[in-house]
């Protein structure tokens, strides 16, 4: 999860830009999809190198995001749709468009984290709200006051990971209705006497706004688009900031390049990139980052599959 070290709410440092840069490799006259384009600090170096906004699509499902998207590429405007990842790449497929860079950061960006009112940050007292697009109807306190203790356990214990998913889930269901972060910190950390090095509640907080926001099932349903949107020899790369969002995207990978007839995937990671430490000084939230890169592989006639030269960082 992206940790907060901004002032500033529109602030965002993008992480891993100098290894976005070189494995998505964008050269003049490329088509860049970005998928999570929040403040716009990959895509302004991906579109530098480019210098082809009028076939890039910046996504984000944020408005204030897209608000400042509009504004940083005024000049020049790209393509920008307000909408999930999901819904985005199903319409960019039906409309056969194809691209030869494709980029997703995944999770939070420093303002969700900043802007005390969107309830996603564990140290503020604010609204139970955590949605990403906040013109859905599904919010925090709508999955807490409404939904089964099974139910509540089930999330705890897939999106969270958490060792004591049932006692958070009973002890959710008996002091419901619950209205505000404080409240669901203080319930999940009463769980967990004592010490330790992370807030007790972080995995709570970590699975409710997966549940909120459907993370994993719009990766999983949005991976195989974005990889049939690819033009032959296009890379693809992802940036994700947890253990299940890393392992979708592994496996993903893994089924698309693992057959030696009908891959169409060529890694470009055999294991995950992550920060140097000058960057996680720099920029702590850039800690949990860990990056993944493929290529198309472009289709030879004479042989059945030409494999493109391997960039991986030694
Ligand atoms: C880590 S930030 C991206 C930052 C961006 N790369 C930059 O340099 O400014 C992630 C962004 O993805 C957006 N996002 C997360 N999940 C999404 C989804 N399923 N569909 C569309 N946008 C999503 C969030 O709203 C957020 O703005």
């Amino acid at each position: 999860m992206h940790q907060n070290q901004n002032k500033n709410t529109n602030n965002h440092i993008p992480v891993l830009l100098e290894e976005v840069l070189t494995y998505l490799d964008p050269k003049q006259g490329e088509a860049y999809l970005d998928l999570t384009a929040g403040y716009g600090g990959h895509a302004e170096e991906v579109l530098r190198r480019t210098q082809a906004t009028n076939t890039a699509v910046l996504v984000d499902r944020d408005e204030q995001a897209v608000a400042h998207l509009k504004k940083k590429f005024a000049k020049t405007p790209p393509e920008i749709r307000h909408m999930d990842f999901y819904g985005a790449s199903k319409q960019l497929s039906q409309e056969e468009r194809t691209f030869d860079c494709i980029l997703a950061d995944l999770g939070l960006s420093s303002p969700h984290l900043d802007k005390a009112s969107r309830g996603f940050s564990i140290r503020t007292d604010a609204p139970l709200d955590m949605r990403m697009d906040q013109r859905q109807t599904l919010s925090a306190e709508l999955v807490l006051n409404t939904y089964g203790e099974e139910e509540l356990a089930d999330i705890l214990h897939q999106y969270g990971e958490e060792p004591k998913a049932r006692a958070i889930a009973r002890r959710i269901v008996a002091k419901r209705p619950l209205h505000t972060t404080k409240e669901l910190a203080d319930l999940a950390s009463s769980v967990w006497p004592g010490r330790s090095k992370q807030h007790p509640a972080i995995r709570t907080f970590q699975a409710i706004r997966i549940a909120v926001n459907d993370e994993i099932e719009q990766l999983k349903a949005a991976m195989p688009e974005w990889i049939s949107m690819l033009k032959p020899g296009g890379r693809i790369v992802v940036i994700s900031f947890h253990s299940l969002e890393d392992r979708v995207v592994k496996q993903t990978f893994a089924e698309h390049s693992k057959h030696p007839y009908e891959a169409d995937l060529q890694l470009l990671t055999k294991r995950p990139v992550t920060a140097r430490h000058h960057e996680i000084v720099f920029n702590p939230r850039a800690r949990s980052a860990k990056l993944r890169a493929a290529a198309k592989i472009k289709i030879n006639k004479n042989r059945k599959h030409k494999k493109l030269p391997n960039t991986e960082r030694g």
